[in-house]
C-alpha cells in the first residue's frame, strides 16, 4: 500500500494571454475550480497506475473540503487518514498562460494542522515540501522505521528552510524526486556542486530529475553506478499544471509494484508527458488503459 502524506487543494484556475508581472492586471475569461494539491495529486496518480493508495492530510468543514474528500474517494484514494480541521480548505490560485506557463499561490489553510497520526503501515511512503518541513520529517522518520521505502518529492522549495531539517530529511529518503530549480536550490542549500550525481552521492539516495519536455535523468547513490538519461514524447503541451505531481504518483505506484527504479521513471515520464495535454492537474493525467496503450503500443 501507497501512503501519500501531503497536501490537499482545490485548485481556481484562470487562463491568461501571459501571466501578469509584478505589480500587474490582466484580463482573464473566467475561472474553473479543479481538485488539486500536491499531495492529493500525487495520490490521484498512483491510484489511477493501478496502486491501493491511502492519503493522510487535512481538510476544513467546509464545501471546498467536502468536494476534494469525495473527489479522492472517487478516485479509488482511501480517505480514513484525511482529517477535517477548524481552518479553511487549503486553496490555490494558479493562472495559466496561453503558452502553456503556470503561476500558483497556494493559501495553505487546513495543510498547515496536518499532524503526523497515521495509523497505516504503507510499503512506500510519499511527501512533497506543502506541509510544515517538520512534520513531514516527522512522518518520513515513522515510516523509514517501520520498513518503508520513503519518497521525497522536493517542491515546493520552501523559504527560508532550516539546514539541519533539510539534512534530517534527505538522511531519510530513498527516492528524491526533484525538477531542475528544485535540485539547485537543494545543492545550494547544501553548498554542493550543482549537479544529479552530486546530490545522489551527497544525499545517498536515488535522485530523479524531471527536465521538462527534455526528460528525465536517474541518479544513483553509488558514483560507480551508471546514471540514465531518458528522453520524453512530444506532445502539445496546453498545461504543465500537476505534471510533476503525475509523475511521483506512477513513479510510487511502480515502484509499489517492484518494478525497477528505470522502468518505473519511464512510465511515470510517460504518464507525466501526456498528463500537459489538457488543463488542470488530476483532470488531465491519463487511466491506467491510456498510459500502457502508450507506453506499450
Ligand atoms: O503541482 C500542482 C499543484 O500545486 C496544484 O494542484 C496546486 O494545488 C498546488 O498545490
Amino acid at each position: 500500500m501507497i501512503c501519500v502524506f501531503g497536501s490537499i487543494n482545490i485548485d481556481l484556475v484562470c487562463r491568461v494571454a501571459e501571466i501578469a508581472r509584478p505589480g500587474e492586471t490582466v484580463l482573464s475569461p473566467g475561472y474553473t475550480q479543479y481538485s488539486g494539491g500536491k499531495g492529493a495529486n500525487q495520490a490521484v496518480a498512483a491510484a489511477r497506475a493501478g496502486a491501493i493508495v491511502e492519503m493522510v492530510g487535512a481538510v476544513g468543514a467546509d464545501g471546498l473540503g467536502d468536494a476534494a474528500k469525495a473527489n479522492l474517494g472517487q478516485n479509488g484514494v482511501g480517505i480514513s487518514g484525511v482529517s477535517t480541521v477548524d481552518l479553511p480548505t487549503g486553496c490555490a490560485f494558479i493562472v495559466v498562460s496561453d503558452d502553456g506557463e503556470n503561476a500558483i499561490t497556494v493559501a495553505s489553510g487546513a495543510n498547515r494542522a496536518v499532524s503526523n497520526a497515521f495509523s497505516h503501515k504503507p510499503s512506500i511512503l510519499v511527501c512533497q515540501m506543502e506541509l510544515a518541513a517538520g512534520v513531514t520529517l516527522r512522518a518520513m522518520q515513522i515510516a523509514r522505521r517501520s520498513g518503508a521505502r520513503t519518497l521525497l518529492n522536493f517542491a515546493p522549495v520552501p523559504a527560508g528552510m532550516d539546514r539541519s531539517v533539510l539534512v534530517e530529511l534527505l538522511e531519510v529518503t530513498d527516492y528524491l524526486a526533484v525538477n531542475e530549480l528544485e535540485m539547485s536550490a537543494l545543492c545550494e542549500a547544501l553548498s554542493v556542486v550543482r549537479s544529479g550525481e552530486t546530490l545522489a552521492e551527497h544525499a545517498r539516495c536515488y535522485v530523479i530529475v524531471t527536465r521538462g519536455d527534455e526528460g528525465i535523468s536517474i541518479y544513483h547513490p553509488d558514483p560507480e553506478a551508471k546514471s540514465l538519461a531518458l528522453s520524453a514524447p512530444s506532445v502539445h503541451v496546453v498545461d504543465t499544471t500537476g505534471a510533476g505531481d503525475t509523475f511521483v504518483g506512477v513513479l510510487a505506484s511502480g515502484l509499489g509494484e517492484g518494478t525497477s527504479l528505470n522502468e518505473a521513471a519511464r512510465r511515470a515520464m510517460f504518464s507525466a508527458t501526456l498528463a500537459c495535454r489538457s488543463f488542470g492537474a488530476q483532470s488531465a493525467m491519463p487511466s491506467s488503459a491510456e498510459l500502457q496503450a502508450y507506453c506499450d503500443p
